[in-house]
C-alpha cells in the first residue's frame, strides 16, 4: 500500500505543478467567475478552486480542469531521461485526441457556440499554428490509407461539428509534438536528418479528430515534414486490435462492468435527483437526458468558459455539473476495486501492447525501421492500456493525454535493452505490474525490456486467471 500511496503522491505532485501554472494562466483570463448564468444561478461561489494546493478531498472542479488540459507555457516532463551510457533507440507514443466539441447535444438546448476554425488571434495559440495550416493545405491523399484520405486535415467549421477537434485540441498536440521533438530529435537524435519513411509508423482511428491530432503532433515533432515520406494507416478498432479483436471473454467482462456501473448509479440518489432536475429544465424525460451524456457537453462548456445552457425553465448549472463529475470520479474508484474493468483491459489492451513489444524487439535485434511509432486514439483506447499496465491510479485520460514507451540500449552491454513508461510526462515505469518490484530484485537502474515482453506474452493472462497463459485461451475460457 505504501507503493500505491507514493504513486498517488507522485501524480498529485505532477498535477499540482501542472495546476499551478495552469491556474496562473486561467486566473488571468477568468478573474472572478465563469458562471455566467447570472441571476438564475443560485450559487455565486467561485468556480475556480484555490490553486495553493491540490484539494485535500476530491474536488470535481479541480478534476475537470485537469481534464480540460488547457495549454500553458512551459511544461515540465521526464521524457528522455536515462543514465548517460544508455542510448535511446525507439519511442512509441499513444495519444488521446485533443480538445473536441461534444459528441452529443443536450436535447432542446442551444449547443455551445464554439468556432473550430484555426485563428492566430484566438487563444490558446501556438507559434506554429499558421505554418501548420499552411502545411496541411499542401497534404495529399496519397499519405493516407482509405478512408483517411477523404478527411479534412485540420478543423475548419465556424460552428464546430459534433466531435470536431477545436483550436485548443490542435494547440495541445502541436505542443506535445514540439516537446517530444525537442527531447527525442534535438537532444537524443532519434531520427537522422535524412530519415526514411519506414522509420515512422503512424496509425489513427478513422475520426477526423484523431487524424488531425496525429497530424498536429507530427507537425510539432517534425516541422515541415516531407509529405512524400508520411503514411498514416487506418485502425478500424478503438482498441487497436485489428486482426485479433475477437475475444468473447473480454466482452463478458465489459458486460459485467457495465452492470456494475449501472448499479452504482442507481445507488446515488443525489445523482438521480440531479438528472431529474436537469430533465425538468430542458423538458425531456430523464432517460433521454441521461442518454445524451450531458456531462460531455457540460465539460465542453466548462473547458471553453461558455456558460451552461438555459431554457425558459432555468439553467443547467455548476451544482449539476459537480454532482455528475463527482459521480464519475466515484465510479472510477469502484471500478478499480471491483477489477472487472481490469479483466476487460488486460484482454482489450493485449493486441496493441503485443504490437508494441513486437516493434521494440525488432529494434532490439538491430532493425532500423519503425523507430518512432504514433498511435492516435481515444480515451477508450488509453484507459484499458493504463489499467492493463497496472496504472489504474492514473486519472481518466485528459484531452491530448500521452502515454509513451521508450526503448533504451545499454552502450556498455549493447545486447541489453530497457524500457521507460511515461504518462503525461510523469515517469510511471516503476508503478507498472511488470516493473513495480524491480528495485527489490535488481540493482539495474532501468527496467529491462524482457520484463515488459514477459508480461505481455504471458503474465498479463496469469494476472487475469492463473489457468490461461496466452491471449487465445484467455479470450475463450469458460465460466468467467
Ligand atoms: C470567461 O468568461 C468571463 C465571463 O464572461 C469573461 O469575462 C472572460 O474574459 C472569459 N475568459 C475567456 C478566456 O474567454
Ligand atoms: C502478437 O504479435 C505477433 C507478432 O507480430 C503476431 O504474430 C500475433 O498474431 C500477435 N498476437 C495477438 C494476439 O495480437
Amino acid at each position: 500500500m505504501l507503493f500505491r500511496n507514493r504513486f498517488l503522491l507522485l501524480l498529485a505532485l505532477a498535477a499540482l505543478l501542472a495546476f499551478l501554472s495552469l491556474s496562473l494562466q486561467f486566473f488571468h483570463l477568468i478573474p472572478m467567475s465563469a458562471a455566467r448564468n447570472g441571476a438564475s444561478s443560485k450559487s455565486r461561489k467561485r468556480i475556480m478552486p484555490d490553486p495553493v494546493t491540490e484539494p485535500p478531498v476530491t474536488d470535481p472542479v479541480y478534476e475537470a480542469l485537469l481534464y480540460c488540459n488547457i495549454p500553458r507555457v512551459a511544461e515540465r516532463s521526464m521524457e528522455g531521461h536515462a543514465p548517460h551510457h544508455f542510448k535511446l533507440v525507439s519511442v512509441h507514443v499513444l495519444i488521446r485526441h485533443g480538445d473536441r466539441y461534444p459528441l452529443y447535444a443536450i436535447p432542446k438546448t442551444k449547443r455551445p457556440e464554439i468556432d473550430c476554425t484555426l485563428m492566430a488571434n484566438r487563444k490558446p495559440y501556438h507559434p506554429k499554428l499558421e505554418a501548420f495550416v499552411n502545411h496541411m493545405s499542401k497534404g495529399s491523399g496519397s499519405s493516407f490509407e482509405s478512408p483517411l484520405n477523404s478527411m479534412p486535415l485540420y478543423p475548419n467549421h465556424a460552428l464546430c461539428e459534433m466531435g470536431e477537434l477545436t483550436q485548443t485540441g490542435v494547440v495541445q498536440h502541436l505542443q506535445n509534438g514540439q516537446l517530444l521533438g525537442d527531447i527525442y530529435l534535438k537532444k537524443h537524435k532519434l531520427l537522422p536528418s535524412d530519415w526514411s519513411p519506414d522509420q515512422l509508423y503512424l496509425e489513427t482511428t478513422g475520426r477526423s479528430r484523431t487524424l488531425q491530432s496525429g497530424l498536429a503532433l507530427l507537425y510539432g515533432f517534425l516541422p515541415d515534414f516531407d509529405w512524400k515520406k508520411i503514411y498514416f494507416r487506418h485502425q478500424p478498432s478503438v482498441l487497436f486490435c485489428s486482426g485479433n479483436c475477437y475475444c468473447p471473454v473480454r466482452n463478458q467482462y465489459l458486460e459485467k462492468e457495465q452492470r456494475r456501473q449501472y448499479l452504482l448509479r442507481l445507488k446515488n440518489s443525489q445523482l438521480e435527483q440531479t438528472y431529474g432536475e436537469m430533465a425538468k429544465i430542458v423538458n425531456v424525460p430523464t432517460k433521454l437526458l441521461r442518454a445524451s451524456n450531458p456531462i460531455d457537453s457540460m465539460l465542453c462548456h466548462f473547458c471553453h468558459n461558455v456558460s451552461f445552457p438555459c431554457t425558459s425553465s432555468g439553467c443547467l448549472d455548476m451544482e449539476h455539473f459537480k454532482v455528475i463529475k463527482m459521480h464519475q470520479i466515484e465510479d472510477e474508484k469502484e471500478r478499480r476495486k471491483k477489477r472487472l474493468y481490469l479483466g476487460y483491459s488486460l484482454l482489450g489492451a493485449h493486441p496493441i501492447l503485443n504490437q508494441t513489444i513486437d516493434r521494440m524487439q525488432r529494434i532490439a535485434e538491430g532493425r532500423k525501421d519503425e523507430v518512432f511509432a504514433l498511435y492516435s486514439a481515444h480515451d477508450v483506447t488509453l484507459s484499458p492500456v493504463l489499467s492493463a499496465l497496472g496504472l489504474s491510479e492514473a486519472r481518466f485520460p485528459r484531452f491530448a493525454a500521452r502515454l509513451i514507451f521508450e526503448l533504451w540500449q545499454d552502450r556498455e552491454k549493447p545486447s541489453e535493452h530497457s524500457v521507460r513508461i511515461l504518462y503525461n510526462g510523469v515517469d510511471v515505469t516503476f508503478h507498472t505490474f511488470f516493473c513495480q518490484d524491480h528495485h527489490k530484485r535488481s540493482s539495474k537502474p532501468m527496467c529491462p525490456l524482457e520484463n515488459l515482453v514477459r508480461f505481455v506474452k504471458r503474465d498479463m493472462f496469469v494476472t487475469l486467471d492463473s489457468s490461461s497463459t496466452n491471449y487465445h485461451d484467455a479470450c475463450h475460457r469458460e465460466g468467467v
